[in-house]
């Protein structure tokens, strides 16, 4: 099994409730919102009120990207906020446990997300406490950038690192996603596939939802 999340990034903010309900038509039930820091980051996106505001206006799970210097200032809030799951970045938080136990005592699923460059063996400590793990597939900062093709590899060690240990930690993959690579990373392990520009950047993101799962479901 595997689900899509449509990242909001490449939708048009000036009608986010349409542009969530057009993506739900088509099959999604996880919206993807990247919450950018301008440090972490080159890029400032959205925050807390924005997380708000969905959630009163969706039951879709709202699964929150932190990519912001000192997450663990932040990642609670997200969760009262509204959102179902939180990642932090690896790299941007050194009392990563900590962080994770309190997105789950706060009610969230907990996620650790990690760069392209970052090694997987970074992962290993805090494993246990994290209920996903968010592989970034591009550097994150900006939508619309090309799949960095060394992420399958990455991706197949990370599924083996999750089953050697007996968890039942999910992957999540974003960057980068089209209609051309996501039977390859599906059948890689990936379970939650993360899509921007590829469903909102079409004429008819409705179909282009559609057309995604159809393409991966060759594996499931
Ligand atoms: C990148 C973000 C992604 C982005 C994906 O920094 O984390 O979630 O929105 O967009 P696409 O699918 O266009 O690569
Ligand atoms: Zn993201």
């Amino acid at each position: 099994m595997f689900e899509i999340a449509p990242s909001i990034l490449s939708s048009n903010f000036t009608r986010l409730a349409e542009e969530i309900e057009i993506v739900k038509q088509g099959g999604a039930n996880i919206l993807h919102v990247d919450v950018m820091d301008g440090r972490f980051v080159p890029n400032i996106t959205i925050g807390l009120p924005i997380v708000k505001s969905l959630r009163k206006a969706t039951d879709m799970t709202i699964d929150c990207h932190l990519m912001i210097e000192e997450p663990s200032r932040y990642a609670t809030k997200f969760v009262e906020a509204g959102a179902d799951m939180v990642s932090v970045h690896v790299e941007a938080d050194v009392h990563l446990q900590r962080t994770l136990v309190a997105i789950r005592d706060a009610g969230g699923q907990s996620g650790i997300a990690i760069n392209p460059a970052t090694p997987l063996v970074s992962l290993e400590e805090a494993l246990p406490y994290a209920d996903f793990i968010l592989l970034m597939s591009v550097n994150p900062g900006f939508g619309g950038q090309s799949f960095i093709p060394t992420s399958l590899d990455k991706l197949r060690r990370l599924r083996q690192m999750i089953s050697e240990r007996r968890l039942n930690t999910k992957i999540e993959i974003d960057g980068g996603i089209d209609i051309d690579n996501i039977a390859k990373v599906v059948e890689s392990g990936a379970e939650i596939v993360v899509s921007g520009s590829s469903i909102f950047g079409k004429d008819n993101p409705t179909q282009a939802v559609k057309d995604m799962i159809d393409a991966a479901s060759v594996w499931v």
